[in-house]
This record gives structure tokens, C-alpha cells and sequence, in this order.
């Protein structure tokens, strides 16, 4: 039976959006189709590919890619996940990208949505990704990631999932194998979320002095929060990536983030999650 892969994914910083393509250039080679959808930017072409996939007769794999945010995934991609139609022959494969604090119990709660939406995982990974509110840090953690390991891991993980898909009955991957947070470590990312880091992280108060209403920030930001009034306004929809305070050219935003990062070392220092990278796949 012919496989089409559909590869989803929201990338704020960018590193997700790199397994993204290295995940579709790996399977560009093995299966029939390679379909890519940027979650967040575009809700008529994410209508259009859900569409595709409920009247796709090949056999359907989904891809799924977040950054941990706040030890979760993002919700618009578990809301994507929800969206996602129930049909024969569903396969997924959740990949998370976290910044060397913890992965948290972003791919174990994907992969039992992703179950719970019809599609039997066939494989996901965890890989570790520069911190993306440590850009101006000195020595970020999980700096340099994803490396040329990373992406050869995921690479590899893609060629296992073709192949498997080529079975008659493919092997599905055992959910509890994402279940790998200790206990108690899981209890405190349990009460962690994008609302509390809201009260936590500093406000992005921007110099109306320096402010040229040039729009960099509105452009960068991956979900279309931001608007020019004429400076820039947030909205309830704001995910807190700091693209727009990270790509302004002027430096308009008065942010501190040194605190944050203090604490992002402390959480990584209590966590010691290990390994950094890691691929599953049904055995
Ligand atoms: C608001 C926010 C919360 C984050 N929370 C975590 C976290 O809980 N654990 C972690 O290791 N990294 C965390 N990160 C870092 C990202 O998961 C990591 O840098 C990821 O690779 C970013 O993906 P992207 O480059 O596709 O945007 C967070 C980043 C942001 C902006
Ligand atoms: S990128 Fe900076 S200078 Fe440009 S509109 Fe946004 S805040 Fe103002
Ligand atoms: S407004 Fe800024 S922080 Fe919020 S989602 Fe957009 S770019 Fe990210």
C-alpha cells in the first residue's frame, strides 16, 4: 500500500522547523508524497491539508513537531492534533525539540492525543535544541543542538518508519515508552503551563523612542499576535516565543531576561535529563 507523510509542525526559533526538513527530505526518497504544513500562520491551508487527509486513499502518516514550552507542547499544535481527521489506515509520529531544561511530558501527552484522534504511533523523538529565550546568554543551554548526531537520529528514526510502513500490518510503538519522567519530576511539570510563565516571564515594554514602527516584530512573530498601532500591540493569542523582541533591529523592547535564564539553569540542574536526544520506535 502507498504511503503519503503529512509533516506538521510550529517553529518559532526555527529548530523545529530543521527536523521538519530533514525529516522531509528523508522521506522524500521512500514514500509516494511529502506534504509540509507550518502550523500558525496559515488556518486555510491547515483546513486544506486536514481536508487531504481525510480523503487520502494511500495509507496517512502525521508528523508532528513542537517545541516544550513551560514542560508542554504548544497548544495550537495538541489543537491541531484534536482537528486532525479520523480515518483508516492513521499513523503519527510526535517529535518535540526542547531547550536542555526538560523535554516535560510534552510527547507523552501528544502521543496519547495523537492515539486518541484515531492514529497509531509508529515513532517520535525527543531532541534537544538551543534554548530559544537564551539568545543572549552566554553558553545557552543545549547550544549548538540540533547537531549533525541530531539530525542523522532523526533521519534514521524517518527510514525506520517508511520501512515499517511498507509492512501489511505495521508495528505500532508501545505509548508508555513516552512516559520516561520520573514520578515526581512529573508531578511538578504536571502544574507547570504557558499561563503561569505568562505571570512569570518580564513584560515587553517597547521604547516608543526607538521604536520605528518598521514591523520586523509583527512579520516574525509565528502566529500572527502582533500588531503595529503603530507600535506593536500584543493579543491574547501570543505565545510568548520572543521572536518579535529577538528579531527587533532597533532593540525597542526593554526586557530582562538574565532572572529567567538563572532559573532555566536551575530547572535543567534539578531535572538532569539524559540523553539529550532520543528516537523511539516500536519494537
Ligand atoms: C516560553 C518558552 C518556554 C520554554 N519552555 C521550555 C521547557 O519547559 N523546557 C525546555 O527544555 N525548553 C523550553 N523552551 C525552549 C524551547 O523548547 C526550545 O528552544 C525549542 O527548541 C524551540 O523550538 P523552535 O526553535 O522550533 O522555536 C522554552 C522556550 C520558550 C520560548
Ligand atoms: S521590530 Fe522593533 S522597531 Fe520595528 S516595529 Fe517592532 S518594535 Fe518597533
Ligand atoms: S507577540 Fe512576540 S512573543 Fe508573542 S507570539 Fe508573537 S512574536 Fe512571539
Amino acid at each position: 500500500m502507498k504511503s503519503t507523510a503529512y509533516i506538521f509542525y510550529c517553529s518559532p526559533a526555527g529548530t523545529t522547523r530543521h527536523l521538519g526538513e530533514v525529516l522531509a527530505r528523508s522521506l522524500d526518497r521512500s514514500l509516494e508524497r511529502v506534504e509540509v504544513c507550518e502550523l500558525g500562520r496559515n488556518r486555510v491551508r491547515e483546513e486544506e491539508v486536514l481536508a487531504e487527509i481525510a480523503e487520502a486513499v494511500d495509507r496517512v502518516v502525521v508528523f508532528v513537531g513542537s517545541p516544550v514550552y513551560s514542560s508542554h507542547a504548544l497548544p495550537l499544535v495538541m489543537d491541531l492534533i484534536a482537528r486532525l481527521p479520523r480515518r483508516p489506515e492513521a499513523y503519527a509520529v510526535p517529535f518535540v525539540t526542547w531547550g536542555g531544561a526538560t523535554s516535560g511530558l510534552a510527547l507523552a501527552e501528544m502521543g496519547e492525543a495523537l492515539i486518541a484522534s484515531g492514529y497509531g504511533l509508529v515513532g517520535a523523538a525527543k531532541v534537544a535544541a538551543v534554548h530559544s529565550l537564551m539568545w543572549e546568554a552566554e553558553e545557552p543551554l543545549a547550544a549548538g543542538h540540533p547537531d549533525s548526531e541530531d539530525d542523522r537520529m532523526v533521519r534514521e528514526l524517518a527510514l525506520a518508519v517508511a520501512a515499517n510502513l511498507l509492512r501489511a500490518q505495521p508495528r505500532l510503538l508501545d505509548s508508555c515508552v513516552l512516559d520516561y519522567q520520573p514520578a515526581a519530576a512529573a508531578a511538578v511539570m504536571a502544574r507547570q503551563n504557558l499561563d503561569l510563565a505568562r505571570q512569570t516571564l518580564p513584560p515587553r515594554k517597547v521604547d516608543e523612542d526607538r521604536c520605528c514602527s518598521c514591523g520586523v516584530c509583527a512579520e516574525n512573530c509565528p502566529v500572527g499576535a502582533l500588531s503595529l498601532e503603530p507600535r506593536p500591540v500584543f493579543s491574547a493569542s501570543c505565545i510568548l516565543c520572543f521572536n518579535c523582541v529577538r528579531t527587533c533591529p532597533e532593540d525597542a523592547f526593554e526586557v530582562d531576561l538574565s532572572p529567567i535564564h538563572s532559573y532555566i539553569r536551575q530547572r535543567a540542574r534539578d531535572f538532569n535529563e539524559q540523553p539529550l536526544t532520543r528516537t523511539f520506535l516500536p519494537v
